[in-house]
């Protein structure tokens, strides 16, 4: 997809990786729609990259269709925006439940729906999902999120089936552990010693690459391949792994 000159919404670009993409999106030269929760983040990050600043909590009923409205046109779409939530199962409260589902899955999928008579229309476009590996390996004490991430994704991979032919592009980021507020955010901090977080700027390279290329899918760091391919490949080993090193 060529980025200059396209318009870009970026959802959740107010923090981290939607920042530094939306940030890299702008200086390709790309129109970008800075979408964020916090009005003064937003309309900061879309002052210093030059973009428009678009508020809205997605949390709310029928955000995704009103942030679909507010934006207009747009070329490339990255459903990016998203929160993380870890602990024991039992102890999610039913609203912390509601909302992780309405942003890390409800808004995304019904703002991609909203959107997509426009790309349909023009045969063309771009649509990225920043997914999880916590969806497509599980990991233990943070089965809703993952749940949520694994939805995202499987919703990514049949879209990708169905716009087959439209000239439409879907693309998932697959990203493992990333250097931002998400852990300080959601209710438990980043403490194992491996893998390292890597940079935000690494993420965003990573999306850019996606959306530049074409491709389907692209993990960072490229070897998330590894257990994702053993996962699929034999079952049983890597949960036995699982079991004895911690999923
Ligand atoms: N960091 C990681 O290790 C990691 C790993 C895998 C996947 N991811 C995924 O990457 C995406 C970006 O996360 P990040 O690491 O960049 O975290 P982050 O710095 O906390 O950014 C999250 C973004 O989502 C927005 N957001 C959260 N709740 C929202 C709501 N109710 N309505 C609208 N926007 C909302 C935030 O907006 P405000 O700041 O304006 O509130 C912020 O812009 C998420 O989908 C996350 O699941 C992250």
């Amino acid at each position: 997809m060529r980025i200059e000159g396209a318009v870009a919404l970026v959802t959740g670009a107010s923090s981290g990786i939607g920042e530094a993409t939306a940030a890299r999106l702008a200086s390709a030269g790309a129109q970008v729609l800075v979408h964020g929760r916090d009005e003064s983040r937003t309309a900061a990050v879309a002052e210093r990259i030059g973009g428009t600043p678009l508020v809205a909590d997605l949390s709310l009923p029928r955000a995704g269709e009103k942030l679909a409205e507010a934006a207009g046109r747009v070329d490339l779409l990255v459903n990016n925006a998203g929160l993380g939530w870890a602990g024991p199962a039992a102890e999610l409260s039913g609203d912390e439940l509601a909302t992780l589902v309405a942003v890390n899955l409800t808004a995304p999928i019904a703002l991609t729906n909203a959107l997509l008579p426009q790309f349909l229309a023009r045969g063309s476009g771009s649509l990225v999902f920043v997914c999880s590996i916590a969806g497509r390996l599980g990991v233990a004490g943070e089965a809703a999120y993952a749940g949520t991430k694994a939805g995202l994704d499987v919703f990514a991979e049949s879209l990708r089936l169905e716009l087959s032919g439209t000239g439409i592009r879907v693309g998932v980021l697959v990203p493992g552990v990333v250097q931002t507020a998400f852990f300080d955010r959601r209710n438990r901090p980043y403490q194992r010693g491996r893998p390292k977080p890597l940079p935000v700027g690494a993420a965003a390279d990573a999306l850019l690459r996606l959306v530049l290329d074409d491709r389907a899918e692209q993990h960072v760091p490229r070897w998330l391949r590894v257990p994702i391919a053993v996962r699929g490949s034999v079952p049983g080993v890597y949960r036995y792994l699982g079991a004895r090193f911690g999923g």
